[in-house]
């Protein structure tokens, strides 16, 4: 980087601090991963100088054709790993993408969309009052069962009374396997669209761990920048099942995506996204789906013989949810102390959370990230023992009842926190751990 170092001291210091801090923490937030060096290069590459509105062959600017030829490339690589008929590659990120399908099926304020409600482990964009998705069109959300697992025949007796347009299924926060077939069966039944939002899972799916939901939904969507391993970005993809439902559908979705929503697309976003798609088709990514999953499981269990309350009792796939309550502490002390300590977590609510979002019960935690770095079972028991003393240590901190009082004394104690020799500690083994794990 020495032309931004000579052009922008500034900006090349915090870059440089910033990949000092991934380098040295265990990055175990579930969304997040480090894409290649080929990724990278590809998303830094000249592509950013292009406009090309519209898409192949079809464009409103001139000298495209190299553009045409990535986004072709780019699409009938997603189509044949993801097993889809038709990909739009042009949406900005995960949550434009959604969008797009909505605006490309739904009536405002009449047409219902049935998500998994935000508290349960839904995105936002799946119908959240606070979004577009809710405020828009109407939400008609459905929960996790006491056990924290979906519960079919309560998303089949929803849907039967309140016919919505389209089922959404997947989740940001879920540990457990979908069952695609299941939600087709009942989007099939009501006549609804079904989009598959595989965006956490998307790197599980192509690696063969998870059930694609190709042959059970309509429209499949996911971000990129996830299990995917890829630059941040979206796929909006339309399956066999999609277009028998409605032969116009990938024409819909790709006139809502431009020119329903968006400009020009990003086309080293594009390239980036095509990169990632290769990487993805090796037979090392397989691998990779793999360890993900069997790292996962072996902290679960870790976490469970020290006494963690997971949502749903473990986990199938990338992500680990604990209910910090069984332990007297707020998920947001807990995130904040790991941090300290070099785990990078989210807080998260836990299904019928009575806390509000900024001080949820629980924590959300994954292996996609630490995994790309090399990290194995065998070190599970190491960040489970880490993870134990860490929430240990904080079980003195009770959150002040009062709501106004709260964040006074959050932030003292993050001062208070932030000096703790036991959690500075655990810091200094971190990172030693760490360095034994370069960045791709
Ligand atoms: C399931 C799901 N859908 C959509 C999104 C939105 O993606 P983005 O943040 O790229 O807008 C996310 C991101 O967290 C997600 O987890």
């Amino acid at each position: 980087m020495q032309n931004l170092k000579k052009t922008d001291p500034k900006i090349f210091e915090l870059i440089k601090d910033e990949m000092r801090r991934q380098t040295e923490v265990l990055e175990m937030i579930p969304s997040e991963n480090y894409a290649s060096s080929a990724v990278l290069e590809a998303l830094g590459s000249v592509l950013n100088n292009k406009y090309s509105e519209g898409y192949a062959k079809r464009r409103y600017y001139q000298g495209n054709s190299i553009i045409d030829n990535i986004e072709i490339l780019a699409q009938e690589r997603a189509k044949k790993l993801f097993e889809v008929s038709h990909v739009n590659m042009q949406s900005y990120s995960g949550s434009p993408a959604n969008t797009a399908v909505y605006f490309a099926l739904l009536e405002p304020l009449k047409d219902k969309i049935m998500g998994l409600n935000l508290s349960f482990g839904g995105h936002l964009t799946h119908g959240s009052p606070v979004s577009i998705s809710g405020k828009y069109y109407k939400a008609v959300p459905y929960e996790l069962d006491k056990n924290g697992l979906l519960d079919y025949l309560k998303i089949e007796k929803i849907a039967k009374r309140e016919k919505p347009r389209i089922i959404v299924c997947g989740a940001t926060a879920y540990p457990r396997i979908i069952d695609f077939e299941r939600f087709g069966k009942i989007a099939d039944e009501v006549g609804a669209y079904l989009l598959a939002d595989i965006s956490h899972i998307a790197g599980l799916v192509v690696g063969g761990i998870h059930p694609s939901p190709s042959k059970h939904a309509h429209i499949i969507m996911t971000t990129t920048h996830k299990t995917l391993r890829g630059p941040r970005g979206a796929l909006l993809m339309v399956t066999d099942k999609g277009l028998a439902k409605d032969p116009e559908l990938s024409d819909k979705i790709d006139k809502a995506v431009f020119p329903g929503l968006q400009g020009g697309p990003h086309d080293n976003q594009t390239a980036a996204i095509a990169v990632a798609l290769k990487e993805a088709s090796e037979p090392e990514f397989k691998k990779y789906a793999k360890q993900i999953v069997l790292n996962s499981k072996f902290l679960a269990d870790e976490l469970i013989k020290n006494g963690f309350q997971l949502i749903s009792g473990g986990t199938d796939n990338h992500l680990i949810l604990i209910d910090l309550r069984n332990k007297g502490v707020n998920g947001a002390v807990a995130a904040f102390a790991l941090e300290v300590a070099g785990i990078i977590v989210n807080k998260n609510a836990v299904p019928r959370d009575t806390m509000p979002p900024f001080y949820p019960s629980g924590i959300r935690l994954g292996t996609p990230a630490i995994t790309t770095r090399g990290v194995r079972e065998k070190d599970m028991g190491k960040i489970g023992d880490w993870i134990n003393r860490v929430i240990e240590e904080v079980r003195n901190y009770k959150l002040p009842e009062q709501r106004e009082e709260r964040s006074k004394y959050f932030s003292n104690l993050k001062k208070e926190l932030a000096k703790d020799k036991k959690l500075l500690k655990i810091s200094f083994e971190v990172t030693s751990f760490t360095s034994l794990f370069p960045l791709p």
